[in-house]
Protein backbone atom coordinates (compact mmCIF):
# COMPACT_ATOMS: atom_id res chain seq x y z
CA UNK A 1 0.00 0.00 0.00
CA UNK A 2 1.36 3.61 -0.50
CA UNK A 3 1.86 5.80 1.80
CA UNK A 4 -1.18 8.21 0.80
CA UNK A 5 -3.23 4.97 1.02
CA UNK A 6 -2.21 4.12 4.67
CA UNK A 7 -2.85 7.64 5.73
CA UNK A 8 -6.39 7.38 3.80
CA UNK A 9 -7.14 4.66 5.97
CA UNK A 10 -5.46 5.16 9.21
CA UNK A 11 -7.59 8.77 8.48
CA UNK A 12 -10.89 6.27 7.91
CA UNK A 13 -10.49 4.07 10.93
CA UNK A 14 -9.90 7.09 12.97
CA UNK A 15 -13.05 8.59 12.24
CA UNK A 16 -14.90 5.64 12.37
CA UNK A 17 -13.38 4.49 15.69
CA UNK A 18 -14.84 8.41 16.90
CA UNK A 19 -17.92 8.04 15.48
CA UNK A 20 -18.84 5.36 17.63
CA UNK A 21 -17.20 6.16 20.49
CA UNK A 22 -19.58 9.23 20.53
CA UNK A 23 -22.60 7.37 20.16
CA UNK A 24 -22.00 4.53 22.37
CA UNK A 25 -19.92 5.69 25.12
CA UNK A 26 -20.11 9.90 25.19
CA UNK A 27 -23.62 10.07 23.53
CA UNK A 28 -24.31 13.54 23.21
CA UNK A 29 -28.46 12.75 22.61
CA UNK A 30 -28.75 10.50 26.16
CA UNK A 31 -30.12 12.17 29.12
CA UNK A 32 -27.65 14.05 31.18
CA UNK A 33 -26.51 13.76 33.81
CA UNK A 34 -25.90 16.84 35.19
CA UNK A 35 -28.79 16.19 38.10
CA UNK A 36 -27.38 13.92 40.96
CA UNK A 37 -29.17 10.58 41.57
CA UNK A 38 -28.16 9.41 45.31
CA UNK A 39 -26.67 5.97 45.41
CA UNK A 40 -29.73 4.19 47.37
CA UNK A 41 -31.78 6.20 44.79
CA UNK A 42 -30.32 4.66 41.73
CA UNK A 43 -30.52 1.27 42.94
CA UNK A 44 -34.18 1.29 42.89
CA UNK A 45 -34.81 3.41 40.03
CA UNK A 46 -33.02 0.59 38.53
CA UNK A 47 -34.73 -2.59 39.82
CA UNK A 48 -37.19 -3.97 37.89
CA UNK A 49 -39.50 -5.33 41.14
CA UNK A 50 -38.92 -1.39 42.70
CA UNK A 51 -41.08 -0.34 39.34
CA UNK A 52 -44.10 -2.61 39.84
CA UNK A 53 -44.66 -1.00 43.64
CA UNK A 54 -43.72 2.97 41.40
CA UNK A 55 -46.74 2.07 39.23
CA UNK A 56 -49.01 1.99 42.64
CA UNK A 57 -47.19 5.02 44.23
CA UNK A 58 -47.88 6.66 40.48
CA UNK A 59 -51.33 6.35 40.67
CA UNK A 60 -52.03 7.64 43.86
CA UNK A 61 -49.74 9.78 43.85
CA UNK A 62 -49.56 11.53 40.40
CA UNK A 63 -52.67 9.99 38.39
CA UNK A 64 -55.17 13.17 39.47
CA UNK A 65 -52.82 15.45 37.10
CA UNK A 66 -50.95 13.20 34.87
CA UNK A 67 -51.59 10.17 32.39
CA UNK A 68 -49.10 7.96 31.60
CA UNK A 69 -50.81 6.81 28.39
CA UNK A 70 -48.47 4.36 26.96
CA UNK A 71 -49.20 1.99 30.07
CA UNK A 72 -52.84 2.53 30.25
CA UNK A 73 -52.57 5.37 32.74
CA UNK A 74 -55.16 8.22 32.83
CA UNK A 75 -56.54 10.96 35.06
CA UNK A 76 -58.38 9.49 37.77
CA UNK A 77 -61.53 11.74 37.09
CA UNK A 78 -61.63 10.50 33.86
CA UNK A 79 -61.21 7.05 34.69
CA UNK A 80 -64.44 7.51 36.96
CA UNK A 81 -66.34 8.38 34.39
CA UNK A 82 -69.15 5.76 33.78
CA UNK A 83 -68.79 5.92 30.36
CA UNK A 84 -64.89 5.29 30.62
CA UNK A 85 -64.79 1.40 31.26
CA UNK A 86 -67.06 0.59 27.48
CA UNK A 87 -64.74 3.30 25.75
CA UNK A 88 -61.34 1.68 27.37
CA UNK A 89 -62.24 -1.63 25.88
CA UNK A 90 -63.69 -0.68 22.55
CA UNK A 91 -61.35 2.16 21.53
CA UNK A 92 -58.22 0.73 22.78
CA UNK A 93 -55.84 -1.81 22.62
CA UNK A 94 -55.09 -4.34 25.28
CA UNK A 95 -51.52 -3.68 26.96
CA UNK A 96 -50.62 -7.96 27.90
CA UNK A 97 -48.62 -8.73 30.72
CA UNK A 98 -47.28 -12.30 31.96
CA UNK A 99 -47.28 -12.16 35.47
CA UNK A 100 -46.22 -15.86 37.50
CA UNK A 101 -46.69 -17.79 34.29
CA UNK A 102 -50.22 -16.10 33.52
CA UNK A 103 -51.47 -13.45 30.87
CA UNK A 104 -53.30 -10.80 31.57
CA UNK A 105 -54.62 -7.10 30.34
CA UNK A 106 -52.86 -4.54 32.52
CA UNK A 107 -54.06 -1.71 31.14
CA UNK A 108 -55.88 -0.07 27.77
CA UNK A 109 -53.82 1.88 25.18
CA UNK A 110 -56.25 4.93 24.06
CA UNK A 111 -55.53 6.96 21.20
CA UNK A 112 -54.94 10.10 21.99
CA UNK A 113 -57.72 11.77 20.44
CA UNK A 114 -60.45 9.59 21.84
CA UNK A 115 -58.90 10.01 25.14
CA UNK A 116 -58.73 13.92 24.69
CA UNK A 117 -61.92 14.26 23.69
CA UNK A 118 -63.68 12.22 26.54
CA UNK A 119 -60.89 13.90 28.93
CA UNK A 120 -61.55 17.57 27.53
CA UNK A 121 -63.36 19.54 30.48
CA UNK A 122 -61.27 17.70 32.90
CA UNK A 123 -57.75 18.77 31.20
CA UNK A 124 -58.88 22.38 31.11
CA UNK A 125 -60.19 22.24 34.87
CA UNK A 126 -56.42 21.39 35.15
CA UNK A 127 -55.04 24.29 33.49
CA UNK A 128 -57.35 26.60 35.10
CA UNK A 129 -56.05 25.73 38.18
CA UNK A 130 -52.47 25.19 37.31
CA UNK A 131 -51.83 27.60 34.73
CA UNK A 132 -51.22 24.22 32.23
CA UNK A 133 -52.00 20.88 31.58
CA UNK A 134 -49.68 19.01 33.35
CA UNK A 135 -48.17 16.80 30.65
CA UNK A 136 -48.60 12.93 30.11
CA UNK A 137 -45.51 11.62 31.29
CA UNK A 138 -45.52 8.12 28.99
CA UNK A 139 -41.89 9.49 27.49
CA UNK A 140 -40.75 12.09 30.23
CA UNK A 141 -37.77 9.66 31.44
CA UNK A 142 -36.13 9.67 27.67
CA UNK A 143 -37.03 13.17 28.07
CA UNK A 144 -35.13 14.27 31.17
CA UNK A 145 -33.69 11.07 32.76
CA UNK A 146 -33.51 9.87 35.95
CA UNK A 147 -31.37 12.64 37.89
CA UNK A 148 -33.44 15.17 37.12
CA UNK A 149 -36.76 12.98 37.69
CA UNK A 150 -35.58 12.47 41.05
CA UNK A 151 -34.77 15.49 41.84
CA UNK A 152 -37.70 17.21 39.91
CA UNK A 153 -40.28 15.02 42.25
CA UNK A 154 -38.72 15.40 45.75
CA UNK A 155 -38.93 19.12 44.44
CA UNK A 156 -40.22 20.72 41.85
CA UNK A 157 -39.41 24.13 42.90
CA UNK A 158 -35.48 23.54 43.12
CA UNK A 159 -35.40 22.26 39.93
CA UNK A 160 -38.05 24.23 38.17
CA UNK A 161 -38.49 27.92 39.91
CA UNK A 162 -41.77 28.97 39.13
CA UNK A 163 -43.29 25.82 38.73
CA UNK A 164 -46.95 24.93 39.62
CA UNK A 165 -46.48 21.22 40.16
CA UNK A 166 -46.86 21.38 43.57
CA UNK A 167 -44.45 19.31 46.06
CA UNK A 168 -45.71 16.04 47.05
CA UNK A 169 -43.16 14.24 49.37
CA UNK A 170 -41.37 15.25 52.66
CA UNK A 171 -38.69 13.37 53.70
CA UNK A 172 -39.17 15.67 56.98
CA UNK A 173 -42.32 13.74 57.70
CA UNK A 174 -42.41 11.02 55.73
CA UNK A 175 -38.88 8.75 56.26
CA UNK A 176 -39.87 6.66 53.19
CA UNK A 177 -40.25 9.29 50.46
CA UNK A 178 -36.65 8.90 48.94
CA UNK A 179 -37.53 5.73 48.54
CA UNK A 180 -41.29 6.31 47.28
CA UNK A 181 -40.20 8.92 44.26
CA UNK A 182 -37.05 6.36 43.44
CA UNK A 183 -40.01 3.75 43.49
CA UNK A 184 -42.33 5.83 41.05
CA UNK A 185 -39.00 6.99 38.54
CA UNK A 186 -38.12 3.43 38.18
CA UNK A 187 -41.66 2.99 37.09
CA UNK A 188 -41.25 5.96 34.37
CA UNK A 189 -38.36 4.22 33.52
CA UNK A 190 -39.60 0.79 33.09
CA UNK A 191 -42.56 2.31 30.75
CA UNK A 192 -39.48 2.89 28.15
CA UNK A 193 -37.63 0.15 28.70
CA UNK A 194 -38.60 -2.92 26.25
CA UNK A 195 -38.92 -5.94 27.83
CA UNK A 196 -35.40 -8.08 28.17
CA UNK A 197 -36.53 -10.31 24.99
CA UNK A 198 -36.95 -7.29 22.94
CA UNK A 199 -33.53 -5.73 24.42
CA UNK A 200 -31.65 -8.55 23.01
CA UNK A 201 -33.42 -8.86 19.78
CA UNK A 202 -32.70 -5.18 19.12
CA UNK A 203 -29.08 -5.72 20.22
CA UNK A 204 -28.90 -8.22 17.52
CA UNK A 205 -30.39 -6.17 15.15
CA UNK A 206 -27.87 -3.22 15.93
CA UNK A 207 -24.96 -5.70 15.65
CA UNK A 208 -26.17 -7.19 12.29
CA UNK A 209 -26.95 -3.72 10.59
CA UNK A 210 -23.37 -2.47 11.31
CA UNK A 211 -21.63 -6.01 10.53
CA UNK A 212 -23.98 -5.21 6.91
CA UNK A 213 -22.02 -2.18 6.49
CA UNK A 214 -18.81 -3.24 7.52
CA UNK A 215 -19.32 -6.34 4.45
CA UNK A 216 -20.51 -4.37 2.02
CA UNK A 217 -17.80 -1.72 2.29
CA UNK A 218 -15.16 -4.86 2.32
CA UNK A 219 -16.67 -5.76 -0.61
CA UNK A 220 -16.99 -2.39 -2.33
CA UNK A 221 -13.37 -1.74 -2.02
CA UNK A 222 -12.49 -5.40 -3.30
CA UNK A 223 -14.19 -4.38 -6.44
CA UNK A 224 -12.73 -0.99 -6.68
CA UNK A 225 -10.05 -2.24 -6.46
CA UNK A 226 -10.25 -4.50 -9.21
CA UNK A 227 -11.81 -1.77 -11.38
CA UNK A 228 -8.60 0.32 -10.86
CA UNK A 229 -6.47 -2.79 -11.42
CA UNK A 230 -8.38 -3.49 -14.90
CA UNK A 231 -7.97 0.08 -15.55
CA UNK A 232 -4.07 0.15 -15.54
C1 LIG B 1 -51.76 18.69 41.62
C2 LIG B 1 -51.35 18.36 40.29
C3 LIG B 1 -50.09 17.56 40.12
C4 LIG B 1 -49.75 16.37 40.72
C5 LIG B 1 -50.51 15.61 41.78
C6 LIG B 1 -48.51 15.97 40.11
N1 LIG B 1 -48.12 16.87 39.17
FE1 LIG B 1 -46.49 16.76 37.98
N2 LIG B 1 -46.96 18.51 37.10
C7 LIG B 1 -48.06 19.26 37.39
C8 LIG B 1 -48.06 20.45 36.56
C9 LIG B 1 -49.09 21.56 36.58
C10 LIG B 1 -46.93 20.37 35.72
C11 LIG B 1 -46.43 21.37 34.69
C12 LIG B 1 -45.44 22.22 35.40
C13 LIG B 1 -44.67 23.20 34.57
O1 LIG B 1 -44.39 22.94 33.41
O2 LIG B 1 -44.32 24.23 35.15
C14 LIG B 1 -46.26 19.13 36.10
C15 LIG B 1 -45.09 18.69 35.52
C16 LIG B 1 -44.49 17.48 35.79
C17 LIG B 1 -43.31 16.99 35.11
C18 LIG B 1 -42.56 17.68 33.97
C19 LIG B 1 -41.46 18.55 34.48
C20 LIG B 1 -40.70 19.18 33.36
O3 LIG B 1 -39.48 19.11 33.38
O4 LIG B 1 -41.31 19.74 32.45
C21 LIG B 1 -43.03 15.78 35.65
C22 LIG B 1 -41.89 14.87 35.27
C23 LIG B 1 -44.03 15.53 36.68
N3 LIG B 1 -44.87 16.59 36.73
C24 LIG B 1 -44.06 14.38 37.45
C25 LIG B 1 -45.02 14.14 38.41
C26 LIG B 1 -45.06 12.93 39.20
C27 LIG B 1 -44.12 11.76 39.05
C28 LIG B 1 -46.09 13.06 40.06
C29 LIG B 1 -46.52 12.11 41.14
C30 LIG B 1 -45.55 11.80 42.14
C31 LIG B 1 -46.73 14.34 39.80
N4 LIG B 1 -46.04 14.96 38.79
C32 LIG B 1 -47.84 14.81 40.46
C33 LIG B 1 -49.03 18.97 38.33
C34 LIG B 1 -49.06 17.86 39.14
Amino acid sequence: MSTWGMIKTVFFTGLTVVFFFIIWIKNPFAPHHEYELPEEAEKIVFDPKAAEEGRELFKQNCASCHSLRYDGIYLMSVTAKPEWEKIEKTQGKPIIEEKDGKIHIRGYFVPRDVYEAVAISDLLGLKASFGKIPPDLSTYYLARGPGYLYQFIMDPQKILPGTTMPKLFFPEFDKEAPEKVAKIVAYMRSVNEPPPGEKAKRTLMGVATIGYFILMGALLWIYRKKIVSQMH
